[in-house]
């Protein structure tokens, strides 16, 4: 089977794409899966071999011959669509989500309003759009600290500011927007920070992963340093909470996962208040998939190993 790994891209999750994909590569069933690599650089050129194609046109070529295609670029200009859009064009059977999963997951406002509309908590926040003057009167006084704010569209954290002082509050807005046109600025919400995955299966069916819980140091969040730095966060797996609040996990993810229209695969975050309520963080389409990503742990909490959850989603790709 001839597999065409898809990652980089030009967004600021470049570098994370990159090690997600070559752990991929890396875990591949040699005997099964026959692997190209297809880079996308932070200028839009698409690379073979570290060799520049000639031209969008030379890269369609190249993915209408696969079997298969595993696209793992997080963010901008992959997870959003982008690259799902593409890949319907050219009829090849791809890994993960389509257009209208990615484009809705990667807006964290617009997620939140499908998911609180099916009933589901989120937390409160207000969208702005830094190119209104004035920006930060929108925010209404209620909204107290101390918030998040974050790029409505990015990935990784990059953009992301926790707020406890409002005299922060513009600076916070104007990193955000660096990212992203329009900024999200949140409540930030008490509770335990717990993840859970869902996997399409060749068949149809959907398997939920054991919960995994993300510990930080007191006063920190789950920041980029947090996420890719050596000992930056602890991952507790499966997370210890009892089989109520699991399974309400579980049924809140399997509802958001249809309600977006997901394939393949979706992590769905979380805070947890001391009641065991969920409240929905954001979903991602392409979550990070190295070995030491939370995707992969979980489903090995299951006895899903890494190479068997890779041979799982592009089975169910392909199928
Ligand atoms: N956006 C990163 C890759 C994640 O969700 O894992
Ligand atoms: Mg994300």
């Amino acid at each position: 089977v001839h597999v065409i790994v898809v990652c980089g891209g030009s967004g600021a999750e470049h570098d994370v794409s990159i090690a997600s994909a070559d752990s991929i590569l890396q875990h591949l069933d040699a005997s099964v899966y026959r692997a190209t690599r297809l880079v996308i650089g932070h200028d839009g050129r698409w690379f073979h071999d570290g060799e520049a194609l000639p031209g969008l046109s030379a890269a369609v070529v190249m993915l209408e011959a696969a079997d298969v295609v595993f696209p793992v670029i997080h963010g901008t200009g992959g997870e959003d669509g982008t690259l799902a859009a593409l890949l319907d064009l050219c009829a090849v059977p791809y890994v993960g989500p389509g257009l209208r999963a990615g484009a809705v997951s990667m807006d964290k406002h617009l997620t939140k309003l499908l998911a609180r509309d099916a009933g589901v908590r989120v937390a409160p926040g207000v969208l702005l759009d830094s190119r209104e003057p004035d920006v930060l009167d929108s925010v209404p006084g209620d909204l107290d600290t101390p918030l998040f704010v974050k790029p409505d569209q990015e990935g990784s954290s990059f953009g992301v500011s926790r707020v406890t002082d409002l005299d922060e509050l513009e600076k916070a807005v104007a990193l955000a927007a660096e990212f992203d046109r329009y900024v999200l600025v949140e409540k930030e919400v008490e509770g335990r920070e717990i993840d859970i995955a869902v996997l399409e299966r060749p068949d149809g069916s959907l398997s939920v992963s054991a919960p995994l819980e993300i510990r930080v140091g007191s006063g920190a969040f789950f920041d980029t340093d947090a996420k890719y730095a050596d000992g930056g966060a602890e991952f507790l797996v499966p997370a210890p909470i009892s089989d109520e609040w699991a399974d309400r996990l579980r049924r809140t993810s399997l509802l958001l996962f249809g309600l977006l229209g997901c394939t393949g695969l979706a992590r769905l975050d979380y805070f947890v208040d001391d009641l065991g309520e969920p409240i929905l963080n954001e979903i991602n389409v392409v979550p990070g998939l190295t070995s030491h990503s939370q995707v992969p742990r979980m489903f090995q909490a299951q006895g899903i190993g890494y190479p068997e959850l890779l041979d799982i989603l592009i089975r169910t790709a392909m199928a």
